[in-house]
């Protein structure tokens, strides 16, 4: 497989909403992330992907994009963006742009003009329809609640929606919308950044009449001419957000032949914890046998035929020591034990803000004080549907977005040192113990394990080449495996629950000098006795 810049790099997303202000009224921005760019150099990652700065009006923090080629105003200027480009390079961090194609804003001039009438030169730039028998021409439904139609009285037709509806969804059948795009993706090539992560991308090859909407007939060729287009020639990183791809759809995207995109950020391993076929707020508890499944088969599945991308967390997603650590009593245990899970296998790591820090989730207590539009909608959808209060609050606290959108928390000081302001959502409380400042120093800290993992990765090829085998599949705390490359082979071995266990390795392993090449607790203790979210990773030799 020939080697790529980014098989050995390591991704930071950054929510620019939440990660630092600069100018005290309470929403971070542009300015905030420059006086940061060390922190993130220190932590040794080489790209940030940078969640949505552009012009927006906010109706899903930046996700419904008025302007593509200006700057939002909360987050600063587009001389801020240029120069946050130039500082990151300076420390050899690319960034990555957030690429929201699949919909606008509905106040993006173009569905502004296409909203006016039915001959307006734009209107077949987004998706429109006759209602059928006086109702909506089907049953899509939007991922934010309710019909993916909406009603325009101007025109008396229904436009697509797929998400909120103030975010309209483009028609990419329509090559002047394809045009556009690859217009202001190589507007932002132009300025050198590092690549793109592409928003529900897998939904622009939709067929709303016959209510297709991932996956469509067209969406492979449309990145292809997406690729020929604009980044095809260029060394550029480029990862698509693919809820419903199977290993067959993630090896046509990430082919090594380069015709469509670098690697899939795919979703398998985080639906395992809702009811199958309901939605995320159907909680289940995680099964680990299914969890090792997923993962196996992601690691194995490709034969230098695509590239994984691995992630616990995002801004979309609950804080992963919440979800399946423990954030109370073993909350650095655990957050190390995922971390160490996660780092050791193939592909490009992903760290969300704040998860380096072991950051959790938040139990507000009224729902007023969250902000995310898809958990406000489900909240008064469930309650018109019946639901009590108190369960849907369970499911808010247990996957709700906001989750992940509270405050970067940097230091103990007022607001966990975002701002000095007001902050636009409230910061967790448990700032006071939870901090980059309390842990930048301290040589066991969740910050200075990541440190070492991301080192790690860099010093041993084995840990980005290297196949994978899952060991102990039947076990039922232990997640284990092994990768090989040539005479090199790493053991990574990771107990998952607060219970001790036991493990009884093979004879060849446990013959085999293993040397410790990082650990969660401090001194080692029997060999095959792992302690609570105990998690050891070993170069055997
Ligand atoms: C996926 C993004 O990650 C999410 O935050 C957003 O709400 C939807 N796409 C719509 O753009």
């Amino acid at each position: 497989m020939e080697k790529k810049w980014w098989h050995n790099s390591v991704v930071y997303q950054i929510y620019p909403r939440s990660f630092q202000d600069s100018n005290g009224d309470g929403i971070g921005d542009l300015k905030g992330i420059i006086q940061k760019l060390d922190y993130l150099s220190d932590l040794g990652i080489d790209v940030i992907w940078l969640s949505p700065v552009f012009k927006s009006p906010n109706d899903d923090n930046g996700y419904d994009i008025s302007d593509y080629k200006d700057i939002m105003e909360d987050f600063g200027t587009m001389e801020d963006m240029e120069h946050l480009l130039a500082e990151a390079g300076k420390r050899q961090i690319k960034i990555l742009m957030d690429l929201v194609a699949n919909h606008t804003s509905d106040e993006h001039p173009w569905f502004i003009e296409s909203r006016k009438s039915k001959d307006n030169p734009y209107r077949d730039y987004y998706i429109w329809r006759d209602p059928v028998d006086g109702h909506e021409p089907n049953d899509l439904g939007s991922t934010f609640s309710g019909s993916a139609w909406e009603w325009d009285e101007t025109t008396k037709q229904y436009y697509l929606h797929l998400f909120s509806k103030r975010q309209p969804d483009l028609n990419w059948e329509n090559r002047s919308v394809r045009e556009e795009c690859w217009n202001y993706m190589n507007f932002w090539i132009d300025k050198g950044i590092g690549g793109f992560r592409m928003d529900v991308i897998e939904l622009i090859g939709k067929i709303p009449d016959e209510e297709i909407t991932g996956n469509g007939p067209m969406l492979h060729e449309y990145i292809r001419e997406m690729n020929q287009q604009t980044f095809g020639d260029k060394d550029l990183l480029t990862v698509g957000e693919c809820w419903g791809a199977t290993p067959e759809i993630a090896k046509l995207y990430s082919n090594p032949n380069g015709s469509e995109l670098s690697m899939v950020f795919q979703f398998e391993h985080i639906c395992l914890d809702q009811i199958p076929g309901k939605e995320k707020w159907d909680l289940l508890p995680l099964d680990l046998s299914d969890l090792k499944m997923v993962l196996n088969k992601w690691q194995t599945v490709f034969h230098n035929d695509g590239w994984n991308s691995l992630f616990w967390n995002n801004h979309d997603l609950p804080r992963i020591v919440s979800r399946w650590g423990n954030d109370k009593e073993y909350r650095v245990e655990s957050a190390k034990m995922l971390a160490t899970l996660l780092h050791g296998m193939k592909g490009t790591p992903y760290i969300y803000q704040g998860e380096e820090l072991g950051m959790t989730n938040v139990r507000f207590s009224e729902v007023e004080q969250y902000k995310d539009i898809e958990t406000l909608n489900m909240y008064k959808d469930r309650l018109e549907k019946g639901y009590p209060h108190e369960d849907i609050m369970e499911s808010i606290y247990a996957k709700g977005r906001d989750n992940a959108r509270t405050p970067m928390q940097w230091s103990d000081e007022v607001n966990g040192g975002f701002t000095t302001g007001t902050p636009w959502i409230e910061v967790n409380p448990n700032y006071v113990e939870i901090n980059a400042k309390n842990q930048q120093d301290d040589p066991n800290s969740i910050f200075n394990y990541y440190k070492r993992l991301i080192r790690l990765r860099k010093e041993n090829e084995v840990i980005v080449y290297g196949d994978f085998e899952l060991i102990f599949p039947e076990h039922k705390n232990i997640f284990a495996y092994i990768r090989i490359l040539n005479n090199t082979k790493i053991l990574v071995i990771c107990n998952f629950t607060k219970e001790q266990v036991g493990y009884t390795l093979s004879s060849e392993l446990e013959k085999s000098k293993k040397e410790i090449l990082i650990a969660n607790y401090e001194e080692n203790s029997s060999d095959n006795i792992l302690r609570p979210y105990e998690a050891r990773m070993y170069k055997v030799i």
